[in-house]
């Protein structure tokens, strides 16, 4: 029997929301599904913004960065009404299944709502932070390292003419998966990042080892989330509870510490949403998609409260709850893949 498949995506965007929005309405179309868009994430349920969505608005969606659905970080939970609304809207949309696409707390209000409401929804592993358990990767992170590598490459060439210590300042939130990948791929010679803090002084000794082996630059690549003592949150808090990490600042103190504590000229970058934007590397348009087709296989088979995951080559399908209940973060194995080239 057809039915009336809705999707949303929520917070950050990235890239490759847009394959997976591809992926889920062509093979949705296969089977004679009709397929509705949510506007901006969870404040599309709460608000009634739907539109449907056919093979004209899908087209040339593959390498599109962005989302067309638009996202916020709208979190039902946290207004007045907001799930009642979310339910009414479903029924009288006449959906009979939901594909989310977001990262922990898009996933999370997923998880409650299925548990609490019997909601039929699945879900899809996105977040540049790769931060999601149950899944080796998110889409979205490939891209995020490979445009944050990329600065490294370049950083390199200036450092190395002025001889200067280059601090680059990279997304994660409170994982570090960004900058221990990009920091390998772009031979980083000191990454810090907040599951493994090693101190400022462990840092400038490993600069200024390097310095006397004649090597008269260095790359530090640091995530937005390492706790760097003096620093405070600021800002304030989204409807999940998070805080603003890029305006802690902690790249500008890390070259301001570097260069008081070493005497080496030190600037900083912050590569910021730029490693959000544009087009998906080949590998995120191949994960998004083969996410996309699972997901619809799942809301088409009526498995709810089931997510879309990578496990070794293999996309899978794991209960919602497993990849919320706690952050990823980098193990010891990966940092000391780092630290083999550090100094
Ligand atoms: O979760 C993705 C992410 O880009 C984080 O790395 C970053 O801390 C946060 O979102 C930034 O959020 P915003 O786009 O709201 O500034």
């Amino acid at each position: 029997m057809a039915k009336r498949i809705a999707i949303l995506t929520g917070g950050g965007d990235c890239p490759g929301l847009n394959a997976v929005i591809r992926a889920v309405a062509r093979r949705s179309f296969q089977r004679r599904h009709e397929v509705v868009g949510v506007r901006e994430g969870w404040r599309g349920l709460v608000e009634d913004q739907l539109e449907p969505l056919g093979s004209r608005e899908i087209s040339g969606l593959l390498p599109r960065g962005g989302t067309i659905l638009g996202t916020t970080r709208t979190n039902p939970y946290k207004l007045d009404g907001g799930v009642e609304r979310v339910l009414e809207t479903f029924g009288r949309a006449r959906l009979d299944a939901l594909v989310a696409v977001g990262g922990e707390d898009t996933l999370g209000v997923a998880t409650r709502l299925h548990h609490e409401q019997g909601f039929p929804v699945v879900g899809v592993p996105k977040t540049i932070d790769n931060d999601l358990a149950a899944t080796d990767y998110t889409f979205g992170f490939d891209t995020a390292v490979f445009i944050a590598t990329e600065a490294i490459d370049r950083l390199h060439t200036t450092a190395e003419s002025h001889n200067r210590v280059m601090v680059v300042e990279v997304m994660g939130r409170h994982t570090g998966w960004i900058a221990v990948m990009s920091g390998i791929a772009g031979g980083a010679d000191v990454i810090l990042i907040p599951e493994q803090p090693i101190s400022i002084d462990e840092a400038c000794d490993d600069i200024r080892r390097r310095h006397e082996r004649g090597k008269d630059f260095s790359i530090v690549v640091v995530s937005e989330g390492y706790e760097l003592e003096g620093l405070a949150d600021r800002g304030e808090q989204d409807q999940f509870g998070h805080v603003r990490l890029s305006q802690r600042g902690v790249g500008e103190a890390l070259a301001h510490e570097i260069e008081e504590r070493t005497g080496f000229e030190s600037r900083v970058t912050v590569l910021g949403h730029v490693q959000r934007g544009g087009s998906p590397t080949p590998r995120d348009r191949v994960l998004a998609t083969r996410f996309g087709l699972k997901a619809a296989d799942l809301a088409h088979e009526g498995l709810f409260g089931r997510m879309a995951a990578l496990q070794g080559d293999r996309i899978v399908d794991v209960p919602l709850a497993e990849a919320t209940a706690e952050l990823k973060t980098v193990p010891p194995e990966w940092y000391d893949v780092a630290r083999a080239f550090f100094g």
